[in-house]
């Protein structure tokens, strides 16, 4: 891009600047961001160095996760106007993304490494995550006057809860069963870290395994955080 190109006036700064004091502050996180090694020990990944609580406990963490895209999809449903029903897909669909994204660095290589059975076990959720993707991709482009607007939602909600369903009942009490709290504990501070840096919209043709995915979902946030700067959500998360 040449120079000139990135050059803006001091209105549009000013607006710039506007949107990003009052508008959309969660999705930027520039100041925030830090890199670290997701890599981990047998039992120990990298940072374990307190004691984790039940509810530091990685699972617990993408539970929550959970709770807030079903709460998400339930606002885009229920919405009566479609300014609110856009607002809460903006969320939805930078929620799901990151979320995603963050599980297949950090917590699916965890359950590989762990879990004797556990390179199948990833490779199936790798599999429902790029169904879901391909959903996401669609909907994250459509207004909510578009007539396949609900109806593609819905279906993107089917397939996603039955992933969450999975992901709850089976892979991850199998991954905590095979470590320790500390363990479990660092693996969900660096599932948090990891989501401030991932790209926060859908790109279904992106590796989805480190180090591929890390590197393209990488160079894929500055855009993506550019574009969410003119996005917008509600106003009380
Ligand atoms: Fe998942
Ligand atoms: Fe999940």
């Amino acid at each position: 891009m040449h120079r000139q190109a990135l050059r803006m006036s001091p209105a549009i700064t000013q607006q710039v600047r506007h949107r990003l004091t009052n508008t959309i502050t969660r999705p930027f996180f520039a100041s925030s961001i830090r890199f670290q090694s997701t890599q981990t020990r047998q039992g120990t990944p990298a940072g374990a160095t307190m004691t984790a609580s039940a509810a530091t406990r990685v699972s617990n963490r993408i539970k929550h996760d959970h709770e807030e895209l079903r709460e998400y999809y339930n606002n885009i449903k229920n919405a009566q106007r479609d300014d609110d029903k856009a607002k809460w897909q903006n969320q939805f669909v930078w929620e799901l993304a990151r979320h995603s994204v963050a599980e297949e660095i950090v917590v699916y290589p965890a359950m590989e490494k762990h879990i004797p059975n556990g390179v199948v076990m990833a490779e199936k959720d790798r599999s429902e995550h790029q169904q879901v993707k391909e959903k996401l991709y669609e909907f994250q482009s459509m207004t909510p006057a578009d007539p396949t607007f609900l109806p593609t939602i819905d279906s993107l909600w089917g397939s996603l809860s039955q992933h969450i369903q999975e992901e709850e009942q089976d892979d991850l009490p199998a991954l905590e069963k095979v470590i320790d709290a500390d363990a479990s504990g660092a693996l969900a501070r660096s599932f948090d870290r990891t989501k401030h840096f991932v790209p926060t919209r859908s790109h279904p043709s992106a590796p989805d395994r480190p180090p591929y995915e890390t590197a393209v979902g990488m160079m894929a946030t500055p855009l993506d955080k550019l574009r969410d700067m003119f996005r917008r959500f509600p106003e009380d998360k």
